[in-house]
């Protein structure tokens, strides 16, 4: 009996994932390796004639575990696809799969809760709280993770050791150089452990050591921890820490995986 219930399970899934648009959420999970699977994204801001058609349907998947930096001009699209696959930012077309879950047609509360509970987030500008201490930065997100007062603390504090910044714990960003509030805003969104990190230019402000630093601490996520990392950048240093090379140009992707050679510094 179990035998033909577990046939019939599997031939039905077999044939729903056969159908035309058939359920992605679960072929992603069968697959078990895809983290992020985008499709079709699309997004354009404003109206009528200056209406910016900024993606152009794009399709982008990142495996578990892997570290997928995403390269292209200035103004292409990096930000808002890292937006739209991210959960902050809801496409005007297409579909996102992450960690098995299809984020716009979660409910607000039940997007607010995954992107807590999985996702890692590094941005352009930092968004750091103007009254809060470097250690408290950090201890603030675990807060929500529901982790008690001593191992936030005890969390924090690693977090921001792993990024160079003992020494400037009780510090606010006022009394922090640009590099240090970028290493802040990594340290926070490492310290959580999470499962998706979505990085925009988390070295733009880090001088080439420093950068180095972030970018091992952002493998080590990825290859210790089965952490999938999507980031986006200018900086050509970053291609050796990539597992794969995602191009866009204009809204578009040109390359799922580019030679890193054609970003070997000259
Ligand atoms: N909220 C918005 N309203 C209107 N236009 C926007 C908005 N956000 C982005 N854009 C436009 O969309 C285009 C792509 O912006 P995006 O920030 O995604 O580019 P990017 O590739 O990240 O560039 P950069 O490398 O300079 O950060 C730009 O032309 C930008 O002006
Ligand atoms: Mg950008």
């Amino acid at each position: 009996m179990n035998t033909l219930a577990l046939k019939t399970a599997h031939s039905s899934h077999a044939a729903a994932r056969h159908e035309e648009g058939a359920d992605r959420t679960a072929a992603a999970v069968g697959a078990a390796t895809l983290a992020l699977d985008a499709r079709g994204v699309e997004k354009s801001f404003g109206k009528g004639a200056i209406r910016t058609h900024v993606l152009k349907g794009v399709d982008l998947t990142v495996e578990q575990g892997e570290i997928a930096l995403v390269m292209g001009p200035s103004g292409s699209g990096k930000s808002t696809l890292l937006a739209a696959v991210s959960g902050l930012m809801r496409p005007d077309e297409g579909e996102v799969i992450a960690l098995g879950e299809s984020l716009w047609e979660m409910r607000q509360k039940a997007l607010d809760r995954f992107r807590l509970k999985n996702c890692g987030f590094i941005f352009q500008g930092f968004n750091l709280f103007a009254a809060l201490t470097a250690r408290q930065q950090v201890e603030v997100v675990l807060k929500y993770g529901g982790q008690s007062p001593a191992k936030r603390r005890e969390a924090a504090e690693k977090a921001l050791s792993d990024v160079g910044l003992s020494h400037r714990l009780d510090n606010r960003p006022d009394r922090l150089s640009g590099g240090e509030k970028q290493r802040v805003a990594i340290a926070r969104a490492l310290a959580k452990r999470p499962r998706l990190i979505f990085a925009d230019e988390p070295t733009s402000a880090l001088d080439g050591e420093n950068g180095q630093i972030v970018m091992q601490l952002l493998r080590n996520s990825a290859k210790e921890q089965g952490a999938t990392v999507l980031c986006v950048t200018h900086d050509a240093r970053l291609a050796a820490f990539a597992d794969r090379i995602i191009t866009i140009e204009d809204g578009r992707i040109t390359s799922t995986n580019a030679d890193p050679a054609q970003f070997a510094q000259h």
